[in-house]
């Protein structure tokens, strides 16, 4: 299924990453890219610094030490707008919605970065920012549409079921166009039909709109089946990197990781 997309160049390099908290140390000494077009996953036990790892792309922490290489931009650290401007969007371990706000405006939301009238020319000039404003909709619609969420645009975000919650929460990041789609566990807590519809609409994303996808993931079965490559960490280090055969029949995966029961 994942054969005939075009897996193209690295866009994103991770060099000798290292993260600290204190005497914590999330992440030592990490390396890997990611290509464009491809699923990437990162696997690895709880504390293993995968979310960490998501952090420091998109700029939420800085880390002491390595560069990120982005789209051959050479940085000692991202920040949070700069990685949202250039096209990296995510998702969170922990929804991050606006509970109180429909699907549909939780979805616009995302569109922030894109729109381009200020407040004032909102107030002067109403045929521009209307315009605009109905772009924006059209758009947002389509994401509806994408995700199959037309019957619960109106709803608010909180009475909705945690794993609609999470589709919503996708809407959101898609709604920025990224090049560059951040998942953090996408498929937690999910029922087995929910997790095949995440499932679904991740791999329509990556083929449909071409957009790179990096995903932790720990049902390893979803993993398998929709990653080009899998990087695993463990402890704050990496412990193996490779397509998901490569990495299911490596030694030190197995033994921190695959050996227990996911
Ligand atoms: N903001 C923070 N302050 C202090 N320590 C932190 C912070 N964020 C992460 N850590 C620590 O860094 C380590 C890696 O955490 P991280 O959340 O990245 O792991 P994870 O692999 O995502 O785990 P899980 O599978 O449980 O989500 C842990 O020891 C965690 O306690
Ligand atoms: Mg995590």
């Amino acid at each position: 299924m994942q054969a005939q997309r075009k897996i193209g160049e690295v866009i994103l390099d991770l060099r000798n990453i290292s993260l600290a908290f204190g005497g914590v140390k999330a992440l030592t000494d990490i390396s890997f890219d990611v290509r464009e077009h491809e699923i990437r996953a990162i696997i690895g036990p709880n504390g293993a610094g995968k979310s960490s790892m998501l952090n420091v792309i998109n700029g939420v922490y800085r880390p002491q030490q390595g560069e990120i290489v982005y789209r051959g931009q050479h940085r000692k650290d991202m920040n949070t707008y700069a990685a949202a401007k250039s096209g990296i969007a995510r998702t969170f371990q922990n929804i991050a919605l606006f509970k109180g706000m429909s699907v549909l405006d939780n979805i616009m939301t995302g569109r922030n970065l894109k729109i381009q009238t200020n407040f004032l020319l909102q107030a002067l000039y109403w045929g521009p920012a209307q315009r605009e404003e109905l772009a924006h909709r059209r758009k947002v619609e389509e994401i509806i549409d994408f995700l199959e969420i037309q019957h619960i645009r109106k709803t608010p975000v909180s009475r909705l079921p945690y794993g609609l919650q999470k589709r919503v929460e996708l809407g959101r990041a898609l709604a920025a166009e990224p090049e560059i789609l951040l998942l953090d566990e996408p498929m937690a807590g999910m029922n087995v039909e929910e997790k095949q519809d995440m499932c679904r609409f991740i791999l329509d994303v990556n083929d449909q709109f071409g957009t790179t996808i990096v995903l932790i993931e720990h049902d390893m079965g979803v993993v398998m089946d929709i990653s080009d490559r899998v990087v695993v960490l463990d402890y704050g280090r990496k412990i193996g990197d490779g397509t998901p055969e490569e990495v299911r029949s490596n030694q030190d995966v197995i033994n921190a990781y695959l050996g227990v029961a996911h």
